[in-house]
């Protein structure tokens, strides 16, 4: 599959689950002094999820430039160490504003994933939130239980809140997340060491492609986290990541789909 056919594919499908989709947002977010660069689909959506503005489209999908050089999910450090950080990517999302949850967030995740990718359901991990006592945040038990209805219940993990508690920087809308996984190593690898025991642990070959955040609170300037008036999803998944893995390839830098890659970008 063409990298832009996957791109086709993502948006189609989320057309088709009654999404309007809208294009990429400038690399600078106009009125937010919080951030530097556009690093997330969700960042031109903020007033939405704050209540500070009404969305014409209660849900809407998009593939959106991203630069992270700044702020509190700052790849920068990661960048060169590994074969799946990048600075500037592509993220493909969709969102809800007030309207799905937890539920069809999963379910169709699970689905664009498993029946249009088709992509091996035996190579997917996916962790859930662990809770943080100190914030008073409690075990993403819902989430957790929407996923055992799907896959193996060894397969859906615990993750901290390092990893499971997505925010969009220092201030601004945040959430419990749920992450998907894929494990693209051989079999003779597989039966040495389990999946389950490699995924956040910076292995080339187990990334997340997929992150599944359940916007629920503000986190204010004094860094104390409000709860919102409504719930709301934000869904972003690494397109490069993602033409890596329907490639079966396990190196970001293959030319084959990178070079066309960064053709369209410039
Ligand atoms: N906004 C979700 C993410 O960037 O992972």
């Amino acid at each position: 599959m063409k990298s832009a056919e996957v791109r086709q594919e993502f948006l189609n499908f989320f057309e088709a689950k009654a999404h309007t989709i809208l294009p990429s947002a400038p690399m600078v977010i106009k009125d937010d002094p919080t951030l530097m660069f556009t690093n997330a689909g969700m960042n031109q959506f903020k007033p939405y999820f704050l209540g500070n503005q009404n969305s014409k489209n209660n849900r809407i999908a998009n593939t959106q430039k991203c630069l992270r050089v700044s702020g509190k999910h700052n790849d920068l450090e990661e960048v060169g160490i590994d074969t799946y950080h990048h600075t500037f990517f592509e993220m493909l999302g969709n969102w809800s504003f007030g309207d799905y949850f937890k539920k069809e967030a999963i379910e169709w995740a699970w689905e664009l994933l498993t029946e249009v990718y088709k992509i091996n359901p035996d190579k997917i991990y996916v962790t859930i939130f662990e809770g943080d006592p100190a914030e008073k945040l409690e075990k993403d038990t819902e989430a957790s239980d929407f996923w055992k209805s799907l896959i193996p219940r060894e397969r859906v993990l615990l993750g901290n809140k390092k990893d499971n508690f997505w925010e969009m920087g220092d201030q601004g809308p945040c959430g419990p997340c749920s992450e998907i996984h894929i494990d693209l190593r051989s079999e003779e690898e597989k039966a040495k060491i389990s999946g389950a025991d490699l995924v956040n642990q910076d292995h080339p070959q187990v990334i997340e492609v997929w992150n599944l955040v359940f916007i629920e609170f503000n986190r204010k300037a004094n860094g104390s986290l409000e709860s919102l008036p409504q719930k709301h999803v934000d869904t972003g998944m690494g397109f490069e990541r993602l033409c890596m893995v329907l490639q079966g390839k396990t190196s970001n830098y293959d030319t084959d789909v990178f070079t066309p890659l960064i053709k369209e970008i410039e």
